[in-house]
């Protein structure tokens, strides 16, 4: 089931996320609900909080070209980040059709729990890495225009508060 995407300013978009504590039916639904969001939409990674559930999941699917690789990734946490550096330009669903640059660690290893509870543990690099860095962002409430300086994050603020205005006068 696709689920609706929060968008920027939300207040379940600030706060920090609760640990999945164990893999119940609605995680697993939640996660495969998560996916089909994120497929239609179409984005390359979703976070929890992102439909409105303060929970430690993640998904993801960076392959442009190829099969798709879903990914789901509960209680996620960078246990390494390299000291180079990659810049990509950054959007979210979020915040739809805004892109700026953000610096992050080009590659990060990932240690989290899988949908059987086995925990895995996956180096990742290039956009996978900036992908699941900006995800797990989410779950700490903190979105990539918060990298950008205070005039820039506020002018994308603004040009959000007006889309919702207009959403909300359309629906
Ligand atoms: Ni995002």
């Amino acid at each position: 089931m696709i689920r609706p995407i929060l968008i920027h300013p939300d207040p379940r978009l600030k706060k920090p996320c609760e640990a999945v504590t164990d893999v119940t039916p609605e995680v697993r639904t939640l996660a495969l609900d998560m996916l089909e969001t994120m497929y239609d939409a179409p984005g390359v990674g979703l976070a929890a909080p992102q439909v409105g559930v303060m929970s430690r999941v993640i998904v993801m699917d960076c392959i442009k070209d190829g099969p798709p690789e879903p990914m789901v990734l509960l209680n996620p946490r960078v246990v390494w980040s390299s000291e180079d550096v990659n810049i990509y330009e950054e959007g979210c669903l979020s915040i739809p059709d805004q892109y700026a640059e953000v610096k992050r660690p080009a590659s990060v290893t990932v240690e989290w729990m899988d949908l059987e509870g086995e925990t895995q543990e996956r180096t990742f690099t290039g956009l996978w890495a900036t992908c699941v860095q900006h995800e797990i962002d989410h779950l700490d409430g903190k979105l990539f225009i918060d990298y950008l300086g205070p005039l820039k994050r506020q002018m994308i603020t603004r040009k959000m508060e007006k889309l919702k205005r207009e959403r909300a006068r359309m629906a």
